[in-house]
């Protein structure tokens, strides 16, 4: 099966590239003529919404780039909102890949699908590696619509909107937690639709039981990234923006942060209402009712509902386990007034902010007892791999004891109360927070110069 999509997607390539990359491509024509055909009527109701939807999207992105259509690309005497064009090569900015960068990709591998999506990755020219989403033919959301229609074409059609919007929105959002476009490259010789390749930055799918296996540190700062983005969402350019589909699968790791990668659900409109039981949000579990402002909007709907995801997918497996004991209470309020939406996003990203500068200040954790006395400090050496190592959890290796501290002392009491720690050295390694990772292990042991390390040895150990 995965062969077989890898085989069809590879195929997929060469074969638009064999007729995409000369030129420009009459997009509008082509298009206008494919919304005028004989489509059936629900479908092509569907569809002429979808693309209204999408103009949205592209008139945003227009005054983003002050993009100028040429006269050129746009009949002006038949203007209508069927007659946007999607941005070219000519306007995007420079460095942004197209349609002759595929040509040179190697290592084409499959890395997952969803719904509408198939996405493979590749390696460009100058070796970096991108991910490349395709609508998948084959996938659950052509299908069922086919089985409803018996219509390929038409479906493929919605389907590649819901990735032409992606591209949109990924192209107007500016986010670190959001994944990069890197270009995308459109085919219109092929078949009687549009054909599009989104090309984005690689990340690796988000494994929630290696989250859940992680040091709290690093849980918490999966979360921290998501509240940062939920609040940029919630401020965007194109007003509060809701993730239909929030799921963790929605979400890929670069370089160890989240960024979140399928956005062809979102939307941008709040809810209509006329009295508070129109804003109704409805989850498995749970259902809230919300405010319906003078202005006949569900105020704050939007962002509601990205909260509440997540704290149903994220925070309530990442954030309560084995956290510092300070922060336990601060921990609570933030899974209290976000699983009942007591908390909006500005209050929950100010929470989650106190939390950081506590967790970084050292929690004011004062020992009565100096631990740090019973060991000897050796500074400008490091304890080389010995077979002395420990397992202790939650560490950020596999096979030691590799934990985050504040400071010295805090390892010493951490070594002190461990009965087979016999010593520990501090590295020039920093968590993301700046804490000092430590490495903990039992004697005897084999050091080496470091001028960036200290060593410290229990005083009545052996080794
Ligand atoms: N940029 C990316 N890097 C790595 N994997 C990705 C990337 N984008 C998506 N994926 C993987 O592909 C799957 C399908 O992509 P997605 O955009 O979610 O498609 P769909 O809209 O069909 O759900 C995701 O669940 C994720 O595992
Ligand atoms: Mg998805």
């Amino acid at each position: 099966m995965k062969c077989y999509i890898i085989f069809s997607g590879v195929v997929t390539i060469l074969i638009y590239l064999k007729y995409s990359v000369n030129g420009r491509w009459p997009y509008n024509d082509k298009h206008r003529s494919f919304l005028n055909s004989q489509l059936q009527n629900g479908l092509r109701q569907e569809i002429l919404r979808r693309h209204e939807d999408l103009i949205i999207f592209y008139k945003a992105l227009l005054e983003e780039f002050s993009i100028k259509t040429s006269p050129m690309e746009i009949e002006l005497d038949t203007v209508n909102v069927l007659d946007f064009h999607i941005p070219t090569e000519e306007n995007v900015p420079p460095g942004t890949l197209g349609c002759v960068d595929l040509l040179h990709l190697t290592a084409v591998d499959y890395i997952g699908s969803g719904f509408t999506k198939l996405v493979l990755k590749g390696t460009m020219l100058d070796g970096r590696s991108i991910a490349l989403k395709y609508v998948h033919s084959e996938g659950n959301d052509i299908k069922q619509c086919v089985d409803l229609h018996k219509d390929h074409v038409g479906c493929h059609r919605l389907a590649t909107y819901k990735l032409q919007k992606e591209v949109a929105l990924l192209q107007i959002l500016r986010h670190p937690g959001i994944i990069k476009l890197h270009g995308q490259c459109y085919h219109n010789t092929v078949g009687p639709d549009i054909r599009v390749t989104a090309m984005m930055e690689i990340g690796t799918p988000i494994q929630m039981i290696q989250l859940l296996q992680a040091p709290w540190e690093e849980r918490f700062k999966i979360c921290f990234e998501l509240v940062q983005l939920l609040h940029y969402l919630a401020n965007s350019p194109m007003g509060s923006i809701a993730l239909l589909d929030f799921q963790p699968r929605q979400f890929v790791l670069v370089d160890g942060s989240l960024k979140v990668t399928d956005v062809d659900d979102a939307i941008t409109k709040e809810l209509t209402c006329t009295q508070d039981e129109d804003c109704t949000l409805d989850f498995p579990s749970k259902t809230f009712v919300l405010k319906c402002s003078a202005t006949g909007t569900c105020e704050g709907i939007n962002e509601k509902r990205n909260l509440y995801n997540a704290y149903r997918f994220f925070f309530t497996y990442l954030l309560p386990h084995a956290p510092p004991l300070e922060l336990q209470p601060l921990l609570q309020d933030i899974m209290n007034g976000t699983g009942d939406l007591r908390f909006g996003i500005n209050d929950t990203l100010k929470s989650f902010e106190n939390v950081l500068n506590l967790y970084k200040s050292g929690m004011d954790h004062h020992n009565e007892t100096d631990y740090l006395k019973d060991y000897l400090r050796l500074d400008g050496f490091r304890i080389i791999d010995n077979n002395n190592h420990f397992r202790c959890w939650p560490s950020y290796n596999h096979l030691g004891c590799l934990l985050s501290v504040h400071s010295a002392e805090e390892a010493a009491e951490i070594c002190s109360n461990h009965t087979r720690c016999q010593n520990f050295f501090i590295g020039p390694q920093r968590t993301w927070t700046g804490r000092l990772l430590t490495s903990f292990t039992s004697g005897p042991v084999k050091l080496v110069p470091d001028v960036n390390s200290q060593v410290y040895v229990k005083k009545n150990s052996d080794s």
